[in-house]
This record gives C-alpha cells, structure tokens and sequence, in this order.
C-alpha cells in the first residue's frame, strides 16, 4: 500500500495565517503546530508582511495556499508567476504548495474567483497536463483542493470525486481535502458527501481544510465567516478514519474573531477524531445531503440579510 500522505510530514493542527493575528502571534508565540499563508499575500511584498511572515517561519512549519494558478484556464501557464512562487517557497522552507482544482480568469483577466471546471475527459488530460509542468517547475511537494461551487456543467461526464481521484493519481501530486467544500458542494448539486469521502485515494490526501460557510436558504457559500456545523465535523471525522490522520488546517476569513477563538475551533477537531467508532455508527443519516426542496428551505429559513461573496477569499491582503 503506497505511503499515506505522499511521505509527507502530518503536521498537525494548523490555522490560516491573517494579517489581523499579526500582534497576537508574535508577541503571544501560541501553541500551534503549524500556519497554512495564502501564498500572494506574500509573493510580492518586501514589506512588513514578508519580515512578518520571516520571522514566523523561523519558529512554525509553514504551508503555502496560493489562488491564482488557475490549473484549469484555457490561459498559458504563467511561468513568471511560478517561479514568484518558488522562490517565495524556497524563502521560507514551506512543506508543500497548494491550490485549487479551478480556473480563475481567462485571457489575462483574474476575476478573484475559483471557477469550477467541466469534468470531462478532456479536462482530465489537460489538468494532468498541466499540473506535471507545475511540478517540474516548483520542484516541492504539490497539492490541489477539491473547490467549493455553486454551477455544474451540463457536459461533466463523471463525479468530482473521480475526477479528483484520476487527476491526482495520473498527475501523481497530492490532495488537500477541504471537507467543507465537500459539504457545500453536495447540499448545492444534491450528492452524497459521504460517497465522495470515501471514494477518492486516501493515500493521497496530504492535507484538510476545515472552515464555516453561510447557508442561504436554497444554497450554501463557501464563506469562511464562522464555526464549522456538526455535519462538516463529521465528514472530518469519516475523513481521519479513512486517511489514519491529516494536517489539519482551519480558514477563517471573514467577521476574522481573536486568534484563541480561532485556534480553539481547529482545536475542536481532536475532539471529534478521539472517539471515532461511537460517532461513525449512523453518520450516513446526518451526512446526507438535505433533501428539502429549495423553495421549500427558503420558506423555513431566516433570510440573509448579508451575503458576503466568495471573492472576499482570494483578495489579497492590503496592509
Ligand atoms: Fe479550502
């Protein structure tokens, strides 16, 4: 049986470094196993986010999240930008390199989001196409995320999850498993979520993302604005059953509280993983997808008054 996680070291359970926790990291120095940065925040910048970042690297293991590849873009590769993200990587020793299973602009233009792409065979061949070149070009351990969406594509000829499972093993890079992601997408396009945890290779899960999102009524958005709800909790655990353990890393993005609050909610995972068998026993019933009706959930629940957009997760910082 391959190696679980690629060989790559289980670092723990991480937070999402952000600008607002700045103060309290380094004058507090917490106990966290390890920081997951959103790799443009830092590519650029010789600032006091870099010296900031430097001096935090010096005392955690560092991973880098970027969100501007754009894997799945009809768009040349931008080589300039990977070796910007190289050398950033090379900087600050970070452990391995992630982005998402997306596009985010075409012809030049970024529209600060992660687009889904149709899951066809012919997309297949060219991610894996392209997601060789990347890894000849970093030269560091890479890893994709399963995206959050909200829009499928009539031409999609199987299931995310087995896209994600044939690019990674064609491609032979590393999954980041956001299984909040997994849980949005599946409420959004009525899957089951539990399915697609157990279906994609868990040798290669390198990496989990835990986050909160916002639930509209007829869909959900990957917000990062708060807790993660029991139903992502479970699928986390399923997820740690399946894999024997990941690095776990919490997003906290928006309406960002202290940095205790969040480093408590990343926290609450070892809870969840420390009694597995009694929880696992009828998880299938809570994990299911809700099979209410969208007009139906938008008539039971309180409408949202703010709708924070999915752009607000990859705008870069400005300090
Ligand atoms: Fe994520």
């Amino acid at each position: 049986m391959p190696e679980p996680r690629l060989g790559h070291p289980h670092l723990g359970m991480g937070v999402g470094l952000r600008s607002a926790h700045y103060p309290h990291i380094l004058q507090e120095q917490p106990d966290v196993d390890w920081f997951e940065i959103i790799s443009e925040n830092y590519m650029d910048s010789q600032g006091r986010p870099r010296y900031v970042l430097e001096q935090i690297a010096e005392r955690y293991p560092i991973v880098m999240h970027g969100v501007s590849l754009s894997i799945g873009s009809t768009d040349p590769l931008n080589h300039e930008y990977l070796h910007r993200l190289k050398s950033l990587a090379e900087s600050i020793d970070a452990q391995w390199i992630s982005d998402h299973l997306c596009w985010t602009g075409v012809a030049g233009r970024n529209t600060h989001d992660l687009l889904p792409v149709p899951l066809t065979e012919a997309t297949l061949r060219y991610v894996v196409e392209r997601i060789r070149i990347v890894q000849d070009v970093l030269e560091r351990p890479f890893v994709l995320e399963n995206p959050s969406s909200y829009v499928t594509f009539a031409c999609s000829e199987m299931p995310e999850w087995e896209f994600i499972t044939r690019m990674a093993e064609e491609a032979d890079c590393g999954l980041l498993l956001d299984v909040n992601n997994v849980y949005v997408s599946s409420v959004n396009h009525d899957f089951d979520p539990v399915e697609y945890i157990e279906n994609v290779p868990h040798e290669r899960i390198v990496q989990c993302h835990l986050a909160g999102h916002t639930n509209c009524g007829t869909h959900l958005i990957d917000t990062h604005d708060g807790q993660v709800i029991d139903p992502v909790w479970d699928l986390y655990r399923r997820a740690h059953q399946l894999t024997g353990g990941m690095s776990t890393l919490l997003e906290w993005d928006a309406r960002i509280p202290a940095f205790p609050v969040v480093h408590a909610e990343v926290l609450k995972a070892k809870q969840y993983i420390s009694d597995e068998s009694d929880a696992l026993d009828g998880m299938t019933e809570r994990h299911a997808p809700d099979q209410t009706r969208p007009e139906q959930k938008a008539d039971s629940l309180v409408a949202q008054t703010v709708v924070p957009h999915p752009a607000v997760l990859v705008e870069t910082e400005v300090e």
